[in-house]
């Protein structure tokens, strides 16, 4: 049965039904009709039709090919162009009726073309089998794909920078094991996501870089005894290169491995980030305020405010893991050549690509109207003597070994706890009872703006390094475009 894309009337289902199973494309050795539950079964169409501007242009080019090759003559290969272009238009426009019974989208294409132009369409598939077909057709849709997740990944990271710029001296709270460890700055924190979002844009173009070969022409598995021009087909379609070998050609999904695991580590880092957010919304730290357009009420507490969307992006990154591991677990211990699992790719790797690109384009969405409180971060910053190991350095300065700094520190805080303090509120005469290399210099190194500006170093969370950092990420990001 030919089922119409939506908004389509049934009248195309009289135009199918002119089409009997024996219409199948492979259907010369069978005598018997394929079931109806085996056809369903089977069928890739319902979502592989997503392929179809990628078969196209890969049939365009292998028919033009064959046509220079004089496999097929240029009249032939006119028609098939004529034939396929007004495809795509009927796809495009909703008029194409896709069939269950045709299985996928290639032998649908294939089999309205033939319908369409007659003989020269039987021709369209010498020399070339569904198996390098499907491959070149995922490699070509991946491609670009891959070009649109790095723009939205640029588009963050411009963001994520020129706002680390802004805030390169809002003091908050750094922690390890979510207890206070030492200040940063705000800026420093968002030039961290930055660098996550960094190596996910290297791992995606790296990850291009292997999908950009061309399995056309391994044909089934062995090549073809046709005169192809496999270089041909490649540079037209933007392929940097054929693949070495038809029997890989055919069967390798490295690339939907490699493209899934890009994907997932990249949610992981979204997950983290949309945790950190939606800690910090939480009202009793309240240091950023994620605008309302990207929050949600509650049906029964009227004064909620949720922050679902950054909670919808952590919870998706389960489903990029998913992905992987459908993936993975698709290819392991497939033997040479193709086997119809591949087909099974599909979904998982389709699933990943919008999984990643909603969530990207979300959170670029909501990273403008996130509003940052200084004064609730700063506040917390103070709490749980950050600048410990800061004096602690300060007595190494004064020639005590590291080890006895820590120890006398240690008994410094100790008082903190007990009598209700700061490290930075105690009188200097208090602290010299510790340690009489204490002096009235210590002031300088024990406040959180001195504990920030002395890690000024590449890398450090000082002021002046993070506005250095962030004119060095920003170039990064420049250069990609050119
Ligand atoms: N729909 C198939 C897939 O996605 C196309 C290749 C089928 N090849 C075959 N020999 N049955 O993998």
């Amino acid at each position: 049965m030919r089922f119409p894309l939506k908004g389509n009337s049934d009248n195309g289902r009289k135009k199918a039904q002119h089409m009997s199973k024996k219409d199948k494309l492979w259907s010369g050795r069978f005598s018997r009709e394929t079931s109806d539950l085996m056809e369903r079964f089977s069928q890739s169409v319902s979502f592989d039709k997503r392929l179809y501007r990628h078969d196209i242009a890969g049939s365009l080019a292998h028919a033009e090919m064959l046509s220079a090759q004089g496999v097929i003559t240029t009249a032939e290969f006119r028609k098939i162009r004529k034939g396929l272009r007004e495809i795509q238009k009927e796809i495009e426009s909703g008029k194409f009726l896709w069939s269950v019974e045709q299985e996928d989208v290639h032998m649908n294409i294939e089999s309205a073309l033939i319908e369409k132009i007659g003989e020269a369409g039987k021709k369209l598939h010498t020399g070339r089998s569904r198996n390098d077909q499907v491959s070149t057709d995922m490699r070509l849709y991946m491609m670009e794909e891959i070009d649109a997740i790095c723009d939205l990944i640029t588009g963050i990271q411009r963001e994520l920078v020129r706002r680390a710029d802004q805030e390169s001296g809002t003091v908050m709270p750094g922690w390890t094991h979510m207890q206070p460890a030492q200040p940063v700055t705000f800026g420093h924190h968002l030039l961290a996501w930055n660098q996550m979002f960094e190596r996910d844009y290297r791992r995606f173009r790296d990850c291009r870089g292997r999908t950009g070969e061309c399995p056309l022409g391994s044909a089934a598995l062995a090549g073809t005894g046709y005169p192809i021009d496999r270089k041909m087909t490649a540079a037209q379609l933007g392929f940097a290169r054929v693949m070495a070998n038809s029997l890989d050609g055919v069967s390798d999904r490295d690339f939907a491995m490699e493209f899934a695991a890009c994907g997932s580590i990249l949610m992981i880092h979204i997950s983290r980030i949309a945790e950190e957010l939606v800690l910090w919304s939480m009202p009793a730290l309240d240091f950023v305020d994620i605008g309302e357009g990207f929050c949600t009420g509650s049906s029964i507490m009227p004064q909620k405010k949720n922050p679902d969307v950054a909670e919808l992006m952590r919870g998706k990154s389960g489903r990029a893991v998913g992905n992987l591991v459908t993936l993975l677990t698709i290819m392991k211990s497939q033997p040479l050549a193709y086997n119809r699992d591949n087909q099974e790719d599909k979904e998982p790797l389709f699933d990943q690509v919008d999984t990643v690109k909603s969530c990207l384009e979300v959170f670029r969405a909501m990273l403008p109207g996130i509003v940052v409180h200084p004064e609730n971060m700063t506040r917390a910053a103070t709490v749980g003597n950050p600048t410990a190991t800061d004096l602690a350095d300060y007595l190494v300065g004064k020639q005590i070994p590291f080890r006895d700094a820590h120890e006398i520190v240690g008994r410094i805080v100790g008082y903190t706890v007990w009598n209700d303090t700061h490290l930075h509120e105690i009188p200097l005469e208090k602290l010299r009872e510790f340690s009489d290399r204490i002096e009235e210099d210590v002031f300088e190194t024990i406040t959180l703006e001195g504990s920030i500006s002395r890690r000024n170093h590449a890398g450090g969370t000082a002021p002046k390094q993070v506005r250095k950092a962030a004119r060095d990420a920003m170039r990064t990001i420049k250069a990609r475009s050119q």
